[in-house]
């Protein structure tokens, strides 16, 4: 692939079609239900219209975002995605690395294809983990735990998939964690070999869960994996459980998916020190509110907490208009998915410079020197 061809996140996104079958990319790219929300997240940015302001002799700008104590070179990370290994061998190491070159941090998701202490030896980059509160508190506590000890500096906690949400694109496809061996997948198989060759036959078929390994009988496959995952949600989880987990982490922790002040305010109770609004990319409730959208509202609510989000940034603009929003960073999904399904590490590293530039011209064009600067006065609600 090449990826230097890429100008935008959409050429790494037609790159990373090309080279995945149905079944990979549809899991990537798609949503729940009807795909109202994942559009949302997109069509939400047009709401909000620059300000720029002239003359204001902006040469050099800096990008850089401080969070809990750390610096980052950029005002955005790479966000947790489970089941990366199935779109490039050891993805998440690949993310990890470019995110590190970069000077952005990384998210490592529960349902990663390669390890806590793997990816937390891969690079010296900052690393924060995200944890899927499946099962019971000792399920928890334990990652918690080894994340502890590997280093990583703040908890993700994902609390808007406890209900499973449902993807019509991978029930078509007969996509659930595990891949149905249907005629038409292998034939789709067949006519993408570079994905065939070095994911499928390379990595010995669906790739596994290592996290989640040890609850398992010893030797259990990806599909016994998979099972966990699915039988082990837990909906009658409650806000003492994040009260519990804050406790057993003891570091920064953020609640993710958070689409309410209501929530927001919740969560700073049950002793978060942040929270990301997130409507999981559009994959579970649809209908709900874009991301950006909610942004305001709960960076009102949240006082002096740390407010992140997620949801369609694809765009440099679309970081900036959440910055000046009040978000303090950007979580990235599929925009390195896309890049490190294309072509690996290089990959990611491509959309990563892609958004880093495009922030950068958006500041310069604005007439801002820092992102440090940025504010509400910089946006119009249209
Ligand atoms: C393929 C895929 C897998 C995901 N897996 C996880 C996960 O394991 N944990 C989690 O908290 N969020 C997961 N998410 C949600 C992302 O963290 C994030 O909220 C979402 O992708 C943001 O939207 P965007 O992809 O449009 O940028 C996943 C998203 C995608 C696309």
């Amino acid at each position: 692939m090449n990826i230097d061809k890429a100008v935008n996140i959409s050429d790494l996104g037609r790159l990373a079609q090309r080279r995945l079958p149905k079944v990979i990319f549809d899991f990537l790219d798609g949503g729940a239900e009807d795909e109202i929300t994942l559009r949302a997240n997109r069509e939400g940015f047009d709401r909000y219209r620059f300000r720029p302001r002239l003359l204001t002799a902006n040469a050099k700008r800096d990008l850089s975002v401080t969070l809990f104590g750390e610096t980052f070179k950029v005002p955005f990370m790479i966000g947790p995605t489970g089941l990366n290994g199935i779109h490039w061998r050891h993805a998440d190491i690949a993310l990890a690395k470019a995110a590190a070159d970069a000077g952005a941090g990384f998210t490592l998701s529960t349902a990663s294809t390669s390890s806590i202490e793997e990816v937390g030896a891969s690079t010296s980059g900052i690393k924060w983990f995200q944890l899927y509160p499946w099962a019971d508190r000792a399920f928890c506590a334990r990652l918690i735990e080894r994340a502890k000890a590997s280093g990583y500096k703040a908890l993700l906690v994902t609390v808007d998939s406890v209900n499973a949400g449902r993807r019509e694109r991978d029930a078509r496809n007969r996509f659930a964690h595990e891949v149905t061996l249907t005629p038409s997948v292998v034939l789709d198989g067949l006519m993408h070999p570079d994905w065939l060759f070095s994911v499928w036959v390379g990595g010995g078929g669906m790739p596994k869960m290592p996290n989640v390994a040890e609850f398992l009988p010893p030797g259990a496959n990806a599909a016994a994996m998979a099972e966990f995952t699915r039988s082990r949600r837990n909906p009658m989880l409650s806000w003492d459980d994040m009260a519990f987990l804050k406790r057993e982490w003891g570091g920064p922790m953020l609640i993710k998916g958070v689409l309410t002040a209501e929530d927001a305010r919740l969560a700073r109770e049950a002793g978060a020190d942040g929270v990301v609004v997130s409507n999981h990319g559009g994959r579970q409730l649809d209908g709900s509110l874009a991301t950006i959208e909610a942004l305001p509202e709960v960076v009102e609510a949240a006082g002096d907490a740390v407010v992140m989000i997620d949801g369609g940034f694809r765009r440099g603009s679309d970081i900036v208009k959440a910055l000046a929003l009040g978000a303090k960073g950007v979580l990235l999904g599929r925009a390195t998915l896309y890049g490190v399904a294309a072509a690996g590490q290089p990959g990611a590293a491509r959309a990563l410079s892609i958004l880093q530039a495009e922030v950068d011209r958006v500041l310069a064009l604005l007439g801002c020197h820092s992102v440090a600067e940025l504010g509400r006065h910089h946006i119009a609600e249209v």
